[in-house]
């Protein structure tokens, strides 16, 4: 079984009309473009006659990539329409033809479906309250390492008095309740709160209760999470997979305020780019640079998110 999901690649602002666009992804060239009709279009970016990059090549006016070697034409599905040298009429032979992947726009990112072909696709994956209307500013950050690495680290509750001690974690409140876990069919909230250590010991069998109508962290599969601050602002991440030992971070800080809008949201972002670097310089000492289920890690009780998010990504055999 590997029916697999949509996961978000790319910021939708990064494809332009007519500009072909090359990107590295789970580990593969993948060249994306847009058409006449706005819709995405992700080819494999090797030409299967002589090798050639298509992502150097033409957009023909009937939205396909001709080759900037011989000039062959792939369109949409990746099917040769054309082959030059044997006559634009020719009949093309059907083994001329590059792997093309589902894509599709939404929520500001490019979705590319990475698994088995169906005949009908689920929706994307999204936040059941992050509304699209939201207005929100936006950065990228390259990670040295697989996404399983970045993910756990925004899942990791017991890092924050540590890591972030001079920001978000100030207070040495070092001692972390067992986190509230709530499963849906997106992936799950949690939360967890932090204390002084008084000389208390946790009890790893008291799960305290938690209000998710406030502050939490959510994360939807396969790979976007987001810290609900309240009602009004959210930092979002996407976690696109450039290949086993590359992430390409794609953060967002949301803010819907009715002044100084624009002013909050790039201090906001400012801030959080501040703490995700905090994150990057522990999280690139992580020996090995990829996360499993069964790894031999020493995980501790309060760790059940990181430990909720390996189990599923193994059962739903994510890349
Ligand atoms: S290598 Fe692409 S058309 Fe020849
Ligand atoms: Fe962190």
């Amino acid at each position: 079984m590997n029916i697999n999901r949509w996961y978000a690649v790319l910021s939708a602002e990064e494809i332009k009309y007519k500009k072909p666009l090359l990107k590295r992804r789970f580990g593969e060239e993948i060249l994306f473009f847009r058409q006449k009709d706005k819709t995405i279009v992700a080819l494999d970016n090797k030409c299967p006659h002589r090798g050639a990059s298509l992502a150097h090549g033409e957009l023909t006016e009937q939205n396909e990539i001709a080759c900037p070697f011989h000039a062959i034409r792939f369109n949409q599905e990746g099917k040769a329409t054309a082959i030059p040298a044997n006559g634009l009429s020719a009949e093309v032979p059907k083994n001329m033809c590059v792997k093309s992947w589902p894509v599709q726009e939404a929520h500001g990112f490019i979705w590319l479906w990475y698994g088995e072909a169906l005949e009908h696709y689920p929706p994307v994956p999204w936040f059941e309250n992050l509304p699209d209307t939201m207005p929100y500013r936006e950065s990228t950050h390259l990670w040295n390492c697989h996404y399983t690495r970045c993910i756990e680290n925004q899942l990791d509750f017991a890092h924050v008095p540590i890591v972030h001690k001079k920001t978000i974690g100030r207070g040495n409140k070092t001692v972390i309740d067992m986190p509230m876990l709530e499963k849906n069919e997106r992936g799950f909230l949690t939360k967890t709160d932090f204390h002084q250590d008084t000389g208390q010991v946790v009890d790893h069998k008291k799960h305290p209760a938690h209000d998710f109508s406030r502050f939490h962290l959510e994360f939807v599969w396969p790979n976007i999470w987001q810290n609900y601050l309240y009602n009004k602002a959210r930092a979002v991440l996407a976690f696109s997979p450039i290949d086993e030992h590359h992430t390409l971070i794609y953060m967002r800080y949301y803010h819907e305020i009715p002044l100084f809008g624009s002013i909050v949201r790039h201090f906001g972002l400012q801030f959080s780019q501040k703490i995700l670097q905090e994150d990057h310089d522990v999280v690139m000492t992580q020996r090995p640079d990829k996360s499993d289920y069964h790894m031999g890690e020493i995980l501790l009780p309060q760790e059940s998110p990181i430990i909720l998010y390996r189990k599923g990504r193994e059962e739903q055999q994510l890349y």
